[in-house]
């Protein structure tokens, strides 16, 4: 392990917190990744619309697009973000100016390629970068992060550093098997943080319970992994066509059934059980440091 890789580190560790007027009080956020398996299975729709789910419930959510060289959280919320990450390294310009706003208040920031830039960053430039992002803490209730699709290290990383992860996954067999990938990578890795599974596209609840039925017996059964359901989206046309219009279900169908299929979601994530200590975003960049370097 190199001198730098640990120096990153400890300065994820010993970074304060400037006060700032974004400051609500001292607390980490709950930081979960949004990933899958398989592409396409709804990653993107369903994080920006839970996002609008929870801050209807007075949450205060920061949605993070590390789906690396797609933009496709501003696409799907129809606004888009000026900066991303490596931006706070510009003159003058704070976190608060790199971080985009969208509706009902939730904030987005394309953090992208950007990310990954961060290991070849001086101290001086991390530190100051960390120290930002760490403002956060103090800010956002939930930090959800969207990922890319797939095994790869880079979402990888994304998966292992978050204190909660979000597999969805639709009930077509493809997906299945690879969402059981995903979860056979994780235990790979030695993950331990709750592995919340959500079934995508379904057309009825039997169709949800068996997905769920089945990636639960397999992943306890061969992984000795025990993975939890958040809920089942429905199929919907109105998810379509509100993509194809860049407003979000939530907003412009509100009624729809998969509007509230994600409302209960974000309940259940809210006040159900499974709620694990959180390490705050500053925790989150300390490990996800100790896989990138
Ligand atoms: N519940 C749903 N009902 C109907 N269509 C849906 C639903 N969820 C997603 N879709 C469709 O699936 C498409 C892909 O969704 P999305 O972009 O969110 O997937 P993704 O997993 O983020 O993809 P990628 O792996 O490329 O990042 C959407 O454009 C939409 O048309
Ligand atoms: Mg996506």
């Amino acid at each position: 392990m190199s001198d730098q890789a640990e120096k990153l580190r400890q300065m994820t560790l010993q970074a304060k917190i400037p006060k700032s007027p974004i400051i609500k009080q001292m607390r980490r956020s709950r930081v979960i990744t949004v990933t899958s398996g398989k592409g396409g299975v709804g990653k993107t729709n369903f994080t920006v619309n839970l996002a609008l789910a929870l801050a209807a419930l007075d949450q205060r959510v920061l949605i993070i697009d590390a789906d690396l060289g797609m933009a496709n959280v501003e696409v799907i919320l129809g606004c888009s973000a000026q900066y991303n990450i490596l931006n706070l390294l510009e003159d003058g310009l704070k976190i608060t100016d790199v971080v985009a706003e969208g509706p009902r208040g939730i904030k987005f920031m394309a953090g992208g390629s950007g990310i990954y830039h961060l290991a070849n960053l001086s101290e001086a430039h991390l530190k100051h970068i960390v120290m930002q992002i760490s403002l956060f803490d103090n800010w956002a209730d939930f930090i959800l992060i969207d990922t890319g699709a797939g095994l790869s290290r880079n979402v990888l990383n994304f998966v292992m550093a978050a204190d909660e992860v979000i597999i969805i996954t639709t009930p077509e067999p493809t997906a299945i098997t690879d969402a059981y990938a995903m979860m056979k990578a994780y235990k790979g890795q030695n993950g331990t943080a709750p592995l919340r599974l959500v079934v995508n596209r379904i057309l009825d609840r039997d169709e949800g319970q068996m997905v769920v039925n089945k990636l639960m017996r397999v992943s306890q059964r061969f992984l000795d992994l025990s993975i939890d359901s958040l809920g089942y989206v429905y199929e919907d046309r109105k998810m379509v066509k509100a993509v194809k219009n860049q407003v979000p279900v939530i907003l412009s169908s509100p009624e729809a059934i998969s509007s509230r299929s994600i409302e209960s979601i974000g309940q259940r994530l809210l006040y159900g059980e499974n709620v694990q200590p959180s390490h705050g975003i500053k925790g989150f960049f300390h490990k996800f440091l100790e896989y990138i370097t």
